[in-house]
């Protein structure tokens, strides 16, 4: 019979821990040696809280400040079944960045989430709540809606954003919150149908991606997140994404 200590020591049950699910993390990193440790460090903790099977998998273009070496070295602390270095040679762009990571991945799902500590880790086990509570094909973080929020942006980037998501909303009512956010989880042959269907290289991925999922009737669940501009490093959206952004947008525009 069990004493009731040993039952006390287990953890109190929540739904959902590790049922054979597994989560691969795709981090996408250019310049980001500052922020790595720490991510890496949040994203052990609150996937070791909640018990749930992950892999994170660092994809490093060539970053000039050795963000790859500090990858390495996140390696030799927490193993190799947990970090998965998927380094390319240069800066190829964040869209082919997630498309050559989920190559690797060994998760049945995926989340996808910037390196930079906007996204915090904390989000994650209600990203994977979210989705199982409707089996949804995807999770997607947004800013707009419920408790969601920017802080940190000047009110350059807050117009950006939000002048790209109106206008991709005005022009292709996707009907999702947030269009141009990058924290999301998707079940994995989701996202492989999804990226087989997308053209775009850069930023305006993202807004693809849930546009498409749309189209092809997949169900999209949200969650509220709070995103924090960075600490260190810069943000690597200048003008050319601004225009590349807007050349997606009449793209799908005039094709869907
Ligand atoms: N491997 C790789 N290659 N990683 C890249 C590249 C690249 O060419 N460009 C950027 N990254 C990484 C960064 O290191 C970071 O982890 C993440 O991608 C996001 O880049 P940022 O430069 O920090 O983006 P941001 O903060 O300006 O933009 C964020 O908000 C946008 C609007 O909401 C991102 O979440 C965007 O995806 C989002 O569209
Ligand atoms: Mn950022």
């Amino acid at each position: 019979m069990l004493s009731p200590l040993v039952s006390n020591t287990r953890k109190t049950s929540t739904p959902g821990r590790d049922n054979g699910d597994k989560y691969s993390v795709l981090l996408p990193t250019y310049n980001e040696r500052e922020n790595l440790p720490l991510i890496v460090w949040l994203l052990v903790k609150y996937f070791g809280e909640s018990g749930y099977k992950y892999e994170i998998i660092v994809i490093d273009d060539g970053s000039p400040d050795g963000t790859l070496e500090i990858a390495q070295q996140l390696q030799g602390i927490y193993g190799e079944d947990k970090i998965l270095l998927r380094p390319r040679a240069k800066k190829l762009g964040l869209g082919t960045a997630y498309i050559h990571g989920m190559k690797h991945a060994t998760g049945n799902f995926i989340i996808i989430m910037d390196a930079d500590l906007s996204h915090h880790p904390k989000f994650i086990p209600e990203f994977i709540e979210k989705q199982r509570e409707g089996d949804y094909d995807l999770v997607s973080g947004t800013r707009y809606r419920g408790n969601g929020g920017v802080y940190g942006w000047d009110l350059r980037r807050k117009l950006i954003s939000r002048g790209a998501n109106f206008l991709t909303q005005v022009l292709l009512r996707p009907g999702a919150s947030d269009l141009t956010g990058s924290f999301r989880l998707y079940k994995k042959e989701v996202l492989e149908s999804l990226v087989e269907r997308c053209v775009s290289k850069g930023y305006v991925f993202q807004m693809e991606m849930i546009v498409r999922a749309r189209q092809l009737n997949y169900t999209v669940g949200e969650v509220p997140i709070s995103f924090v501009d960075r600490v260190y490093g810069e943000s690597k959206l200048g003008g050319n994404e601004i225009v590349s952004f807007a050349k997606g947008l009449l793209t799908l525009f005039a094709t869907t």
